[in-house]
């Protein structure tokens, strides 16, 4: 499967966010995760929709928008606005079925993401609704820098293995805290091809060198 890797500016200097996706891009990540949260989801507050329509001038690549907020309803349009490629909301959140309708009919791809607590079968639904990638967290959301929920490997497998019997078995499958270059194979070996990585990136002496070596 084609390995996708998706830097969460999370990690990035925030001072400087213009500069740091234009090097993520001239390093070789594929996607740039943004991670959209709210104080209420989860209980810090990162950034915005406005946040993500000033990156976007500064790169081509798709902008993967992670919702970790209440009421994703209310910010759909704001972030195909400001530019948003994907939008990625929580099943404990939301209805994905009435998200992915809302979503898609901005002309944007939709994601469906559970917490590690929550089983893997409730996205089982969006694979029927035509999902363009499902999210599953390997931390709790909220934080950068945790250590990676082993149990999420399992997840995984099982994940795969349902797109694989239901006709799609290319379907991103992405996996989100706590990667780093050694334990990226085992994600991948489950089957997860895309991989998000906030500080493995960022406090990496050479990008370029963690991107490819995340890639495998
Ligand atoms: C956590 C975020 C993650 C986080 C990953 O709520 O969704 O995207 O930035 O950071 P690392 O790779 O440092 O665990
Ligand atoms: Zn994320």
């Amino acid at each position: 499967m084609n390995i996708k890797i998706a830097p969460s500016i999370l990690a990035s200097d925030f001072s400087r966010l213009g500069e740091e996706v234009k090097n993520l891009e001239a390093c070789g990540a594929d996607l740039i995760h943004c991670d959209v949260m709210d104080g209420n989801f989860v209980p810090p507050i990162t950034f915005g929709a406005q946040m993500v329509k000033a990156i976007r001038p500064h790169t081509r690549l798709p902008l993967d928008c992670h919702l970790m907020v209440l009421h994703p309803e209310t910010h759909i349009e704001d972030f195909a606005e400001a530019g948003a490629d994907i939008v990625t909301v929580h099943a404990e959140a939301c209805d994905i079925s009435a998200l992915f309708k809302q979503i898609s009919s901005f002309g944007m791809k939709k994601g469906a993401v559970v917490n590690p607590e929550t089983p893997v079968e409730r996205v089982f639904s969006a694979v029927e609704e035509g999902a363009d990638m499902l999210l599953l967290m390997s931390v709790h959301p909220g934080w950068g820098g945790q250590k990676f929920i082993p149990e999420t490997l399992k997840k995984i497998e099982c994940l795969r293995d349902f797109c694989v019997k239901h006709g799609v078995p290319e379907l991103d499958i992405e996996v989100d805290g706590g990667i780093t270059v050694e334990n990226v194979k085992e994600a991948i070996a489950a089957g997860a091809n895309v991989i998000v990585a906030g500080n493995a990136i960022f406090k990496s002496g050479s990008i370029a060198e963690t991107i490819a070596r995340l890639r495998g």
